[in-house]
């Protein structure tokens, strides 16, 4: 029987720097899968068309990525529990005549910080730091690892509120303390994992973070990848752990391929591949 090559594809803007084409290239060729991966520039306007458009094209699948995650969301006909839940969706499957909406940033994220970081949740103190799409795709997985607690901060800390208003009802019924606290209140309480989800990283900028925040017991992981960010540079001056979020990256890729092809794909070495590029 004759294998059918299945088509995939990443929607974003910009996306010319996008490493899901190489990753699903790389678990495809382990899993010795025939499979396209394109990434497609979608207008700023026009999701929903390039959407369109690749659904008549018979695409099997697709990856999405900044700035729809949010529009992508109202877009699928159907949501997985962690995308309802985030109200953003980063992995579609198209089947007949649905399009079914998945969101596996937050199951990458406690993957790489459990599988490859070895960081047991259970029972942790974690500050997460942001509270844009990034941030809120996160908490309900980390939230599910049953933390001692959770805290959220945000240079604007209204919006720590709005997120914490909204996920209360879940922390509570997972037996978790979710707290907001000022940024600058910061240094009076301690964390063992701090996790920076803002995009300052991308214009270089300084969160303001106390040094006291930091210590040589916690972990300061970066959802940022590619270079040294001043978070990870100030948790290093500070003795701390640090990790970028290159396995973030590849561990929600992962969980999107095994969505897609039913295969779980080894990461390590892919992870390794980027670290060491
Ligand atoms: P994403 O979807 O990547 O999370 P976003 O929704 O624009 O992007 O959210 C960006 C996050 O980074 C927000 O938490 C933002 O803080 P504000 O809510 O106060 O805007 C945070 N952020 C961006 N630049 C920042 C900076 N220079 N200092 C501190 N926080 C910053």
């Amino acid at each position: 029987m004759t294998e059918v090559k299945k088509n995939f594809a990443v929607i974003g803007n910009p996306i010319h720097h996008s490493l899901s084409p190489e990753i699903h290239g790389m678990f495809a060729k382990e899993a010795g899968l025939l499979m396209d991966y394109e990434a497609v520039l979608s207008p700023l306007d026009e999701f929903q068309l390039t959407v369109e458009t690749l659904i008549s094209q018979k695409l099997s699948g697709a990856n999405i990525t900044l700035p729809f995650k949010k529009e992508a969301y109202h877009l699928a006909s159907q949501h997985s529990q962690h995308a309802k839940i985030a109200e953003a969706v980063n992995t579609f499957e198209f089947k007949d005549k649905e399009i079914i909406g998945h969101n596996t940033d937050g199951i990458g994220l406690v993957r790489d910080l459990e599988q490859n970081l070895h960081i047991d949740l259970h029972g942790k103190k974690i500050l997460l730091i942001g509270a844009g799409g990034a941030a809120e795709g996160a908490i309900y997985s980390l939230l599910e690892k049953n933390p001692l607690d959770l805290t959220l901060t945000n240079r604007t800390i209204e919006k720590s509120n709005i997120i914490k208003n909204k996920m209360n009802d879940y922390a509570k019924h997972l037996n978790v303390n979710l707290n907001v606290v000022d940024i600058t209140k910061l240094p009076q309480q301690y964390f063992d994992l701090i996790i920076n989800a803002t995009s300052a990283s991308l214009h270089e900028a300084d969160l303001g973070l106390d040094n006291k925040v930091f210590h040589d017991q916690c972990l300061a992981y970066d959802m940022m990848y590619g270079k040294e960010t001043l978070f990870i540079k100030q948790a290093k001056s500070q003795h701390a752990k640090t990790s970028d979020g290159i396995g973030m990256l590849v561990e929600q890729a992962a969980e999107a391929f095994y969505i897609w092809h039913h295969i779980k794909p080894q990461t390590k070495s892919v992870i390794d591949f980027f670290r060491n590029k």
